[in-house]
């Protein structure tokens, strides 16, 4: 098994990583709580795949669980199924003394965490991510959240898990998709801070080969983002570095209304946008964007999609990132290593 351990000072967690870890997770919950009432909160995916699983190897370390199911999809990200977790955590009974667990994807997380975070003002929180993106990107950092109608994650907090439990094998489930999606945020920790993982990608180019050294890759994945978040973990400036294609991607999601491409497949398009940015400007070094269209491109996602200035520019506007007139661009100078450049917004456009 592989351990990382997060040093949010106070509020120190463990990462545990291991194909088939999945059925001792009750032992291993056990390991930093006391037996208690668990609200395993999963979706509606998910939930016939492994809940049963997981609810029998609670009761078998003595919890005393019960199951609260959601509709699969960011549409669960909501107030109202916020107001609808509530509930069924309280009419259980549930107490700051009780336990809840998120089995699933980022939505479930996100949502599930949020919740854990403000019902009674904070019971604790395990999270079991079963996406390859949920797996290195949601388990390290704290963010909890849900969506309004004016745009995601607008109301949320920092809140930390007790434990996550990360069970490769659940991957083998996901859709090619949902799998490669992930990727594109595995490439990028490659891109940004370890040219190392990036070239184990290069020489793993397709999901099978990647599965062989999966533990190796998640474990790494959630290292740099830890290193990078134990730095900035109110996300005031280091952290800057992790929206590496972030920028370009969100004007695609939003030209093509978050139906066309999946987040994956948007940061996947914007890291090659960001490199072919970086070499017009002799930021980047030659070559550079051409590593990284073959690799993204090898895991099925897209190396460029068609948009046109104005859409870049509007996506840009409303960019958290944007200030003013300038936004902050991730721009790789090369493989494994960015910098933030400031940058007019009129002068981004992509050739
Ligand atoms: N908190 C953070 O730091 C953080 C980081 C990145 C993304 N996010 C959030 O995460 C969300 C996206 O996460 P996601 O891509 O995991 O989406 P998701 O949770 O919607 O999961 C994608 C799909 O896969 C299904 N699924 C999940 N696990 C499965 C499995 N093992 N087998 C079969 N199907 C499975 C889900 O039911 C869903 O249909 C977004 O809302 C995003 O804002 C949060
Ligand atoms: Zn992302």
């Amino acid at each position: 098994m592989q351990i990382l351990r997060v040093n949010i000072p106070g509020r120190e967690y463990d990462i545990k990583i291991e194909k088939g870890l999945f059925d001792r997770c009750g032992d291993l919950i056990l390991e930093i709580v006391k037996p208690c009432k668990v609200a395993v909160v999963t979706d509606s995916n998910v939930g016939p795949l492994y809940s049963q699983r997981l609810i029998n190897s609670l009761k078998g370390s003595d919890f005393n669980p019960f199951l609260v199911t959601v509709p699969a999809g960011e549409g669960s990200k909501s107030i109202k199924m916020l107001e609808f977790l509530y509930g069924e955590l309280l009419k259980n009974g549930m107490t700051r003394s009780d336990l809840v667990v998120a089995l699933g994807g980022g939505v479930v997380g996100d949502l599930t965490g949020f919740c854990a975070s403000t019902l009674l003002r904070g019971i604790p929180f395990v999270q079991i991510p079963t996406t390859l993106l949920a797996q290195v990107d949601s388990s390290v950092g704290g963010k909890v959240a849900v969506n309004l109608p004016f745009g995601k994650n607008l109301v949320g907090s920092f809140y930390q898990p007790r434990l996550v439990l990360i069970d490769p094998d659940c991957l083998d489930t996901l859709t090619d998709r949902i799998f490669c999606d992930g990727m594109a945020e595995v490439i990028k920790y490659g891109v940004i801070l370890d040219e190392n993982l990036f070239k184990k990608l290069e020489n793993a180019p397709s999901r099978k080969a990647i599965m062989k050294i999966i533990d190796d890759v998640i474990y790494r994945c959630c290292e740099l983002k830890k290193l990078v978040v134990e730095e900035d973990e109110q996300d005031l400036g280091m952290r800057m570095i992790l929206n590496l294609g972030h920028t370009f991607g969100h004007a695609i999601e939003k030209k093509y209304n978050f139906t066309d491409y999946t987040h994956g497949e948007a940061v996947a398009a914007g890291m090659v946008m960001a490199a072919e940015y970086g070499e017009r400007e002799n930021i980047t070094s030659p070559c550079t964007s051409a590593r990284i269209r073959s690799l993204v491109t090898s895991f099925g996602l897209p190396a460029e999609v068609d948009i046109d200035k104005e859409s870049l520019k509007d996506a840009i506007s409303v960019d958290k990132k944007g200030k003013g007139n300038m936004v902050s661009l991730i721009i790789p100078e090369k493989i494994g290593k960015v910098i933030i450049k400031d940058t007019e917004k009129d002068n981004i456009w992509i050739q």
